[in-house]
């Protein structure tokens, strides 16, 4: 009896608890569902990664870009190579200046813009992306950084694709093929396009850099490649091997 006395008053707070809890239960409920959908669509990283940068950088500071993205990877899972290895491909970047460079895998345009930061005026860069919605977000995100259409290229598309379209892009430099090349999109293709590079003759024109971003420490198609490069010492050479990054040099022919 006297446990009803006393709870009959507090019903009204026992109400409005349960409903608040129930509130936030369901707003739980909302975002996990939002995120599900997300992963489903495939563009939670990309997605968040650019809404990040683009609205927390200053625009046309290429400084900026690269800080707001180095922000964004403390607290988020990220897929852009980071400083660490940023450093590093700077290095490489600063002792071969090329001219013509050409990424595989833009992402979103993190790697892209530390490597035309340190291009000449005259530099241009072809990257590719085969994702369409990470190609339009990784452009945009270069275009933010202050870099123009003369400078740098994005092409919609498989590696697989774009290697045989490379060498018309290239006109009216064919000639001179590309002197770096930045491998970050999937090990297991490092090999193939790597060889269809060869074969459309576009790295050993006048010396080229090849760089292979290594996250996985050897475990990906990358034993296969330095067995490849090893084979073919008459051509190509290991350059630098570090615990990220593999550069392999085509000398001139
Ligand atoms: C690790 S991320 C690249 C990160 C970027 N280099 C950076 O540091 O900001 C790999 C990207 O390559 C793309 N990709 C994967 N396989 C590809 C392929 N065969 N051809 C073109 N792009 C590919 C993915 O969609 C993804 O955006
Ligand atoms: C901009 O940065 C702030 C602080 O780090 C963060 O809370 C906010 O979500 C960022 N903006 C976007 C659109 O991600």
């Amino acid at each position: 009896m006297w446990l009803l006395a006393v709870s009959v008053p507090l019903l009204p707070a026992i109400v409005m608890a349960s409903r608040r809890y129930h509130v936030k239960l369901s707003r739980l409920c909302h975002r996990a569902l939002g995120w599900v959908l997300r992963l489903l669509r495939g563009g939670v990283c990309v997605r968040s990664t650019h809404a990040f940068v683009f609205s927390n950088c200053t625009h046309g500071k290429v400084d900026s870009v690269l800080e707001t993205f180095d922000l964004y990877a403390q607290t988020h899972p990220s897929l852009s190579i980071g400083p660490e290895i940023g450093e590093a491909l700077d290095a490489v970047v600063k002792r071969v200046r090329p001219s013509r460079v050409l990424e595989l895998g833009t992402h979103c345009g993190y790697s892209s813009v530390r490597l035309l930061r340190l291009l000449p005026p005259v530099g241009r860069l072809i990257t590719v992306e085969m994702d369409p919605l990470t190609a339009e977000l990784g452009e945009e995100i270069i275009l933010v950084s202050g870099f123009k259409h003369n400078q740098f290229q994005v092409l919609t598309s498989s590696s697989a694709e774009a290697i045989p379209a490379l060498p018309s892009l290239l006109e009216p430099d064919v000639s001179e093929g590309f002197s770096l090349v930045l491998m970050d999109h999937d090990p297991l293709l490092y090999l193939a396009d790597l060889q269809a590079l060869e074969r459309e003759q576009l790295l050993c024109r006048s010396g080229c850099s090849v760089v292979l971003i290594d996250r996985k420490r050897r475990a990906g198609g990358l034993t296969e490649i330095l067995d490849h490069v090893r084979a073919r010492l008459e051509s190509c050479c290991v350059r630098t091997e570090l615990p990220f990054i593999v550069e392999i040099f085509y000398h001139e022919c």
